[in-house]
């Protein structure tokens, strides 16, 4: 296989991807892109793989277009791209700042589909696309509102992606799995005060969701969604109305404010 771009390949789900790709998958060479330089580089050290490293804020423009010049000038044969970069935020909307609002829509969704779009003419045939979507992506989410759109969002976008990149031989790939245990929740925040949901636990162990998404990518699926809770959750949502599922969400939350406006 040829070279593997991943975006958030300082943590969690990103830099998981990279260690199995490089363990299962005879990746060339990598492309790791984050903020965290120091990061990326400690984890091609400890791969010990080639690796072009791009330190990049995602959210800004000039991020996504540091990934665009570098795909210009080395024109790259990618065999796998994975869109790992992403957060969220736990809160009502009067509890989140515009600018924080912003930068979930910025990085999980415009970051996102920019880079799938700038990368795709380099996609070699037999190539594959993981976006990461999200169990919260099936229905709308009081207090993880943004959040949860972005991530569905994610998802219409890359099941759509799916039949137009499938004339190339490139399959995509959505990815959505419930909690898993990475540096995500700390930084969708801990403050008591905000709505968010009461329990978390128990986390995906990360290694086994990786392990599972990538094997349903090689395979050519549209979407990936792990684990048992959340396939359920999947087909729930299929068959029952917002309305239900909004206010169940809204029964797991810790602030009870919203509940008794709801
Ligand atoms: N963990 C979960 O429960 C869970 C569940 C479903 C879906 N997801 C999704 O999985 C993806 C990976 O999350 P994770 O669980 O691995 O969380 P994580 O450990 O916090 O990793 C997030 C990654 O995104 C990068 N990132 C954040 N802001 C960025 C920015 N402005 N510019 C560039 N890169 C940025 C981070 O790198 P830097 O900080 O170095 O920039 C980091 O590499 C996200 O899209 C998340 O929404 C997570």
């Amino acid at each position: 296989m040829g070279i593997a771009l991943i975006t958030g390949a300082s943590s969690g789900i990103g830099r998981e991807f990279a260690k199995q790709l490089k363990e299962n998958y005879h990746i060339n060479e990598f492309w790791f892109v984050a903020r965290r330089r120091d990061r990326m580089e400690a984890l091609a050290a400890e791969l010990s793989v080639s690796a072009r490293i791009i330190s990049a804020d995602l959210c800004k423009d000039e991020g996504v277009m540091a990934v665009r010049e570098a795909l210009e000038s080395e024109k790259p044969e990618i065999s796998v791209l994975i869109n790992a970069a992403g957060f969220g935020r736990f809160g009502a909307h009067d509890q989140i700042s515009a600018e924080d609002t912003a930068r979930m829509i910025d990085l999980n969704c415009k970051a996102l589909v920019l880079i799938t779009h700038m990368a795709l003419p380099y996609m070699v045939k037999g190539g594959h696309i993981i976006e990461m979507g999200s169990g919260s992506c099936f229905t709308p989410l009081p207090n993880f509102n943004v959040y949860a759109a972005s991530k569905s969002f994610v998802l219409h976008y890359t099941k759509a992606l799916y039949y137009e990149v499938k004339k190339y031989g490139v399959s995509a790939t959505a990815f959505c799995p419930g909690w898993v245990h990475t540096e995500f929740l700390a930084a969708a925040g801990n403050d008591k005060n905000v709505n968010r949901p009461k329990k978390t636990k128990p986390l995906l162990n990360v290694q086994t969701v990786v392990k599972g998404c990538l094997s349903a990518a090689m395979k050519g699926k549209k979407m990936f969604v792990t684990n048992w809770f959340t396939k359920m959750q999947h087909v729930l949502f299929k068959i029952l109305p917002d309305g239900i599922l909004s206010r169940m969400w809204l029964g797991m939350q810790q602030n009870t404010e919203t509940k008794k406006d709801g």
